[in-house]
């Protein structure tokens, strides 16, 4: 695509989870997953940039208008994570593993078919769930 730029927006939530194989007794589940293994739930601000791609239009110079995007993550996943349970209050992570990885193909999951009818391209989610654990989501494969 000539002239692609790529535009990211931040936004921020913070939510709790717990990271719990049933299956596992409670030492196995702290081994795997250490602290993120407290039965009675922990939480983190999580920092997510959601890139999108394409041309600037010839008229507004937009690739897409931030406040678009904004609103776009607000309305379908900032509104649904933020000061929730993610195990339990999120529909669209119900039966998966709260997992950052699973959080960022989650949200992508989430915002893909909107950016797309604005004739962007999703790019990539990028999820820090703490300072030092950062995961990244580029679509498919
Ligand atoms: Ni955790």
């Amino acid at each position: 695509m000539a002239n692609t730029v790529y535009l990211t927006r931040r936004e921020r939530f913070n939510a709790a989870h717990k990271l719990w194989v049933p299956a596992w007794d409670d030492k196995k589940n702290y081994e795997v997953f250490g602290k993120c293994s407290n039965p009675n739930w922990h939480g983190h601000n999580y920092d997510l940039f959601v890139t999108v791609k394409g041309a600037p239009d010839p008229v507004t110079g937009f690739c897409m208008d931030l406040k678009f995007l904004s609103d776009l993550v607000g309305d379908k996943v900032i509104s649904k994570m933020d000061h929730k349970n993610l195990d339990m209050d999120v529909d669209f992570m119900k039966g998966k593993m709260s997992s950052a990885e699973n959080i960022a193909i989650s949200i992508w999951e989430q915002l893909e078919e909107s950016v797309v009818a604005q004739g962007c391209r999703l790019h990539s989610v990028k999820l820090y769930e703490t300072e030092n654990n950062i995961v990244e989501y580029f679509g498919g494969e």
